[in-house]
């Protein structure tokens, strides 16, 4: 029998449906958060405008209110399927830092172990601090959203003005992770295909 007939996917028709339906909603968010933030910078500069979603204040915030629903429902069911499945410790952990440590070193040095589905400690980390990231931006957006209706959860984040900035360091944080991710995707060889497709890169 042929083995990639019998070979379960590497990343199941969920997963890949619930990532990329993520990597959408977070790129369509920074973009259009970029245009929201040139229509009040708070740093002395602004993004290039041909970077932005949105055209305008008011056509940035549709797309940003679009996709934060697509993201919060979204990043539920996937926290959902990681917790119910035990795909999130069985591809997540263990995580201490010193095989952090490890594996940052080798991948650093070009020497990291890949196999697609099989990530090491260095890259379940990185996936740790995205999650986390977008956790942080999701609640410090909602604290400039509706800071009187949800003034202890803006209390708890330092006030509106520190909020603000919250939020624009978790989008960095996240800016920063989807250039190494995308970058890594796509020059590790046999990675992107199997979370495309779900099969690894022999397979047809
Ligand atoms: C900000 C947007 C993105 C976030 C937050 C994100 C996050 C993640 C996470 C958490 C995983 C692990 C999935 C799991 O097993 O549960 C993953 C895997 C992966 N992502 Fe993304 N991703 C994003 C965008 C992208 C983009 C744009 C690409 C393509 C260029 C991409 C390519 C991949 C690939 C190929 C894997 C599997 C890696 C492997 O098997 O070693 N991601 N991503």
């Amino acid at each position: 029998m042929n083995s990639t007939e019998e070979r379960p996917p590497v990343h199941p028709p969920l997963l890949r449906a619930l990532h990329w339906i993520n990597a959408f909603a977070v790129i369509v968010m920074i973009l259009s958060g970029w245009r929201i933030y040139n229509a009040s910078p708070f740093f002395g500069f602004e993004f290039p405008a041909g970077f932005t979603l949105g055209g305008w204040l008011a056509g940035a915030l549709a797309w940003h209110f679009a996709a934060m629903w697509l993201l919060a429902i979204n990043l539920l069911a996937y926290v959902l399927y990681g917790v119910l499945t035990g795909h999130f410790r069985r591809r997540f952990l263990p995580l201490w830092p010193g095989i952090v440590w490890r594996d940052l070193r080798l991948a650093l040095t070009g020497r990291a172990e890949h196999r697609p589905g099989n990530y090491n400690a260095a890259q379940r980390a990185a996936y740790v601090f995205a999650l986390a990231a977008i956790v942080v931006a999701i609640l410090s957006g909602l604290a400039i959203w509706k800071p009187v209706q949800l003034q202890e959860l803006t209390a708890i984040m330092g006030g509106f003005e520190v909020a603000r900035r919250v939020h624009f360091f978790a989008m960095a944080g996240l800016t920063l992770f989807l250039i190494a991710h995308v970058a890594l995707a796509l020059g590790v060889k046999g990675v992107l295909k199997p979370m495309a497709t779900g099969k690894l890169e022999r397979e047809e």
